[in-house]
């Protein structure tokens, strides 16, 4: 029997696919596992998710982040050298039986109940034999585990040869353009360089509905710094911040997460660098502002196996649903050097950094040169030969040998100690080049489309509301006309809806149905306010403010009702105390 979580996931996805949120793509056509579509109001959510993203990671930092867009598709070459080609995998174990392919450590998770995250495909098909594990499907013997690239491969243009893939991660994109970006941001570090934008990922056997797509939107930024400046300047803004923490160590003893500030985090080398801090509490609050609390969200310190291959530290940060527990909805990386040098390997250009020394440093070099104008006298029209002689012979070592000789003969020629120089040559060194490190914080924003839903779902009194904080909800404010075939009522009504579109709301009108049922419509599509012109509006020009989480209402002048809904959006004063401020 479905448990009560279960059900509401049930009812909850009902009402996301009823009010136009999201649905399976393709549904005429039976669907394609791993594709959604976003409706009306789920891709009105999804902008609200999405400005959020860019207030937190962005506007407010734009003194040091900007924003890119760089293609979907990428030749060959770039995912060869990000190590997408050999590493971007998944295990899969295909039925003998039945054929169907399916994700081989999910399955073993699945049966076992514990975590393979990171075994290798002969461990795996080592525990489906040793368990007798078989095809869920059809109940047929497995095959061995093997691994299969995620990669989703095309052509550029009409040539067989001109192989290109669909980005799996935005990453590769902001790498390859790195020099051109710092350039425009004239050559300082930190630079955090942010995109937002879809990417595919041929998920094997996706059947988590939203959870796992194999297309999908990431919010992702490249903050590029110098490994050698080890202090974060912008850690110490938040080091107060509390984080649940979930260590390598605790996982291992199999203990819960743990409460850290985030600067005693770093200090005690839990989180490896203070940037990385940073943008994790960044991202602690721009989840919490999406109507998430603190205490379902925490961070994951992932184990060295189960990694990315560029990463020597990742921390997911989850948040919790009733359907599947603990969500990834963010990876953390530490990247350091990774990309940037692979990516100087594989193009043969070079994207260091130029960083300037505080003071310059005096270079002292000794240098050997051969003495042209002796030899010249000497050895007249065969000075040439004689100096390439020495040369070949290498004027260091030449210099060398002759510290206690006369002279050395080479081709027969006689070679002596006052034909070599040795000096002593100052150089003035003002900085160096370096290849920055990239700290990463990548946001799944599908996958918080769903955990918005999830937190803004409530039940009362038999109903269904999405009570989102108001400033992200899809509809800002619903009007309608009390009754249905009142000329006069909808006649204010609807010019009231034209005012407050003018005046840039989000709104919706509606004269269908019963009052009751228009309120309970505005509810399900988690509508902040509903406003209603009834009779007394034709007497004093006041209407009903109606509160979507309290069913509270209050009368206002038509004239406040924007100055009212535009102060409500930017607070969470409950109705009665907003008008007051108006
Ligand atoms: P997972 O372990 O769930 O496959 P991942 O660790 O590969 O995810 P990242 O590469 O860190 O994920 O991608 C960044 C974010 O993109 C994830 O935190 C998650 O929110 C989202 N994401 C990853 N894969 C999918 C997917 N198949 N469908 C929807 N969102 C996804
Ligand atoms: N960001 C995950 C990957 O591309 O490996």
């Amino acid at each position: 029997m479905a448990s009560v979580e279960e059900d509401k996931y049930e009812r909850l996805m009902d009402l996301a696919k009823r009010r136009g949120f999201l649905w399976p793509s393709y549904e005429i056509y039976g669907g394609v596992a791993g594709f959604y579509d976003l409706g009306p109001y789920g891709i009105s959510l999804k902008n609200n998710i999405i400005n959020k993203w860019r207030e937190y990671f962005i506007r407010r930092h734009q003194d040091m982040v900007v924003e890119v867009e760089t293609p979907v598709i990428g030749p060959a070459k770039v995912y060869e050298a990000s190590g997408h080609v050999e590493n971007f995998t998944d295990p899969i174990v295909e039925c003998l039986k039945c054929g169907r392919k399916f994700r081989a450590d999910h399955l073993v998770e699945e049966k076992l109940g514990i975590s393979v995250e990171g075994l290798t495909p002969e461990e795996l098909t080592k525990l489906i034999r040793e368990n007798n594990i078989k095809c869920p499907v059809c109940g047929g013997e497995l095959g061995e585990v093997k691994t299969f690239n995620l990669l989703f491969e095309t052509r550029i243009g009409p040539y067989e040869s001109n192989k290109g893939y669909i980005r799996p991660e935005l990453a590769q994109g902001i790498f390859v353009a790195f020099k051109r970006v710092l350039e425009a941001m004239r050559n300082r570090l930190p630079l955090g360089i942010a995109q937002i934008g879809r990417v595919g990922r041929n998920e094997i056997s996706p059947r988590q509905g939203v959870i796992r797509l194999r297309e999908f939107t990431i919010m992702e930024m490249e903050f590029f710094i110098d490994p050698k400046r080890e202090e974060c300047p912008i850690l110490s803004k938040v080091e107060d911040v509390d984080l649940y923490i979930l260590t390598q160590k605790a996982r291992l003893n199999g203990e819960p997460p743990e409460k850290y500030k985030a600067g005693e985090a770093v200090d005690e080398g839990i989180i490896v660098h203070g940037c990385l801090a940073y943008w994790m509490v960044v991202g602690k609050k721009f989840v919490e502002s999406l109507g998430i609390p603190g205490d379902s969200i925490m961070f994951e310190d992932k184990l060295p196996d189960e990694r990315a291959h560029y990463s020597s530290q990742t921390f997911d940060q989850k948040v919790k649903v009733s359907r599947w527990g603990w969500i990834e909805i963010a990876g953390h990386s530490y990247r350091g050097n990774y990309d940037l040098s692979r990516h100087m390997k594989y193009s043969g250009k070079d994207l260091r950094v130029y960083r300037s020394y505080p003071e310059p440093v005096i270079r002292k070099t000794v240098k050997y040169l051969v003495n042209k104008a002796l030899i010249g006298r000497m050895y007249k029209k065969d000075a040439p030969n004689v100096i390439s002689i020495i040369e070949k012979y290498g004027v260091e070592k030449l210099y060398n040998e002759l510290a206690d000789k006369e002279a050395i003969v080479i081709d027969g020629y006689r070679i002596t100690k006052d034909m070599i120089i040795m000096k002593i040559v100052e150089e003035k060194i003002t900085g160096e080049k370096f290849v920055p490190h990239v700290i990463e914080p990548s946001f799944g924003t599908d996958r918080i489309v769903f955990a918005t839903l999830e937190h803004a779902y409530r039940e009362k009194d038999g109903r269904r509301i999405l009570s989102f904080p108001r400033d992200i909800a899809p509809v800002q404010v619903s009007v309608f006309p009390l009754i249905e075939k009142d000329e006069k009522l909808r006649e204010i009504a609807t010019s009231l809806y034209r005012d407050l579109v003018d005046k840039g709301f989000t709104a919706i009108y509606d004269d269908s149905g019963n009052i009751g049922r228009r309120y309970a419509r505005s509810d399900e599509i988690g509508v902040p306010f509903a406003v209603t012109v009834d009779y007394q509006t034709l007497e004093d020009k006041t209407v009903t403010v109606r509160d979507r989480d309290t069913w509270r209402q209050v009368r206002v002048n038509i004239n406040r009702l924007p100055n009212l809904i535009r102060i409500g959006l930017g607070s969470k004063l409950p109705l009665e105390e907003l008008v007051s401020k108006i």
